[in-house]
Parts: C-alpha cells; structure tokens; sequence
C-alpha cells in the first residue's frame, strides 16, 4: 500500500517531496512518504538517509566505558526521523515509517577543565533502523519485527554489510523487546512526564508529598512508566491540572 503511494506520486513529485524533506512542513502523511523514502527504497534496501544530522531530531547519547581507566571508549549518538518524538510523546511508540540512526564513534579521552572528558573522534558507521508496522518486506533477512535493520560501515552509508537481523541485531536488542526493541530509557524527549512542572509556588525543595499539606506536594516522575503507575491522587484532581506535561 505505501509502495503503491510512494510510486503514485512518481517523478513528478520529487522536487516537491526534496522540499519538504528540507522545510517539515506539508501534510503528515507527505512527511511519512518522505521519511520512508529517505532511508529505505521499494525493495526494502536501506541506506543512511542524508543530512539527517540536520533534519533529523537529536534521541539521546551513550557513551560506552573503557575498559581500563577513566573515559568512553565509544560515544552512541541517536537521532529519529522528524515528527518521530511528538508522534512518540502522543501514543507511546514509533509510528510507521519513523526512521533511527545511530552513530558509532571511537573516542578521545583527555583533561579539560571540566575534568577528564571523552568525546567523538572517528565514526566507525551507523545503525539504520525503519519502522514497518505492516511487515511490508518478507522474505527479506533484514525485514522483521516491526522494523528494518542494518549496519553501514563509515566508508559506504549506502550498501549495508548486515545479512540477517535475527543474528546481526535482535539477539542484543531482547533486553528492549518490551519498547519496541528499542532502548528508550536513553532517550530524555521521549519521556512526557520526566521534568515536574508544577508552579514553582506549588513546589517544595525536598519533593516532600503530603495529603495535608497539598501546596508543598510535588510530582517527580522520571519515566511514563512510572508516571502511569503513579496517577495523580484522587483528593487533587479539579485542583491541580498540571501533570506530565498536560497528559492527564
Ligand atoms: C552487542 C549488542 C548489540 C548489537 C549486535 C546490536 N545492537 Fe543496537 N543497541 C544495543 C544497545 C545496548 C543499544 C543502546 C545502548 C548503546 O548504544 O550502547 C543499542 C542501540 C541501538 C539503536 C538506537 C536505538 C535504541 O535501540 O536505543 C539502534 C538504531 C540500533 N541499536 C540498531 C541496531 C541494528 C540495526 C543492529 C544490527 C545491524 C544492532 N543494533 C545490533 C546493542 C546492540
């Protein structure tokens, strides 16, 4: 069905979908069409999408220790398809289409006058993943469990040397199978209800919560998680609005 739509619109419209892909704007379903394009072809070949480190939204970093002594020996930089964390903040996953890059760079690691800090030195390449909710490619060894998988050395961001996502990628990814194989705890924009957002007049420093004393409670959650575990307490409803970012 999304191949049908991506051939349908045909040449013509790939000046106005280049377009697009610079300005985000025009209707929803466009920008889907952009962003599928962008990363993976009709026969399911996925690619690094281009300027995504200027197109793309900014998920979170990793930094993977040494093994001996201080620093990273690897900085993880994830970025998502636009629209792909509102979508994310709305309904509690990636819809159809988003598409996630995350970069690999070995590390530099040195004093600075913050103390001993690592950062990027060399890309080694990237992980390229594609939402499929509709499995739109079987048969295809890269294809499967809602997604796209792939890796692309630094030298070639368009020819993948993965062969099979069940051994390549999913064996690493069970840990997350509960997120959509994805490790989302990384990821700070994800989370709706990670900063408190009560008036400073209804906050107390020791985010010390007390049923009498309802103007020094304040709410602290730092997942959806434990927000949805956590629902606002009954003798507050009416009084209080504010919680997680407006998400009742
Ligand atoms: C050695 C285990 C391992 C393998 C193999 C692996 N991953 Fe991951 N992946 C992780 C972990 C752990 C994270 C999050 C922490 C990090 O980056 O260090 C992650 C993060 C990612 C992310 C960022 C989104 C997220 O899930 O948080 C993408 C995209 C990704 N991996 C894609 C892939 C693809 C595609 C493959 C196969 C080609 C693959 N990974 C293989 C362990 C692995």
């Amino acid at each position: 069905m999304k191949t049908a739509i991506v051939a349908a619109l045909g040449l013509a419209v790939i000046g106005a979908i280049a377009a697009l892909a610079q300005t985000q704007s025009g209707p929803t379903w466009m920008r889907t069409v952009v962003v599928r394009n962008a990363a993976a072809d009709a026969s399911g070949n996925i690619r690094v999408p281009a300027n995504y480190r200027t197109t793309y939204e900014f998920l979170g970093s990793w930094a993977v220790a040494a093994d001996q002594g201080a620093g990273a020996k690897q900085q993880h930089i994830v970025y998502a398809s636009p629209g792909a964390v509102a979508a994310y903040r709305k309904s509690g996953h990636f819809p159809d289409g988003t598409v996630l890059v995350k970069e690999v760079y070995a590390t530099s690691t040195g004093s600075m006058t913050t103390g001993t800090v690592s950062h990027e030195l060399a890309l080694q390449g990237w992980f390229v993943m594609v939402v499929d909710s509709e499995n739109d490619h079987p048969g295809n060894k890269l294809w499967g469990d809602g997604w796209g998988w792939s890796w692309f050395d630094a030298n070639n961001s368009l020819k993948t040397t993965s062969t099979d996502y069940k051994t390549d990628c999913q064996s690493c990814h069970v840990p997350a199978r509960s997120t959509q194989w994805i490790y989302v705890q990384g990821y700070p924009a994800l989370h709706r209800c990670h900063a408190p957002r009560w008036p400073a007049a209804l906050s107390h420093p020791s985010g010390v919560r007390t049923g009498l004393a309802l103007a020094s409670w304040r709410r602290t959650c730092h997942s959806q998680t434990e927000c949805d575990r956590d629902p606002i307490p009954w003798w507050t409803r009416g009084q209080m609005t504010l919680l997680c970012d407006g998400v009742p």
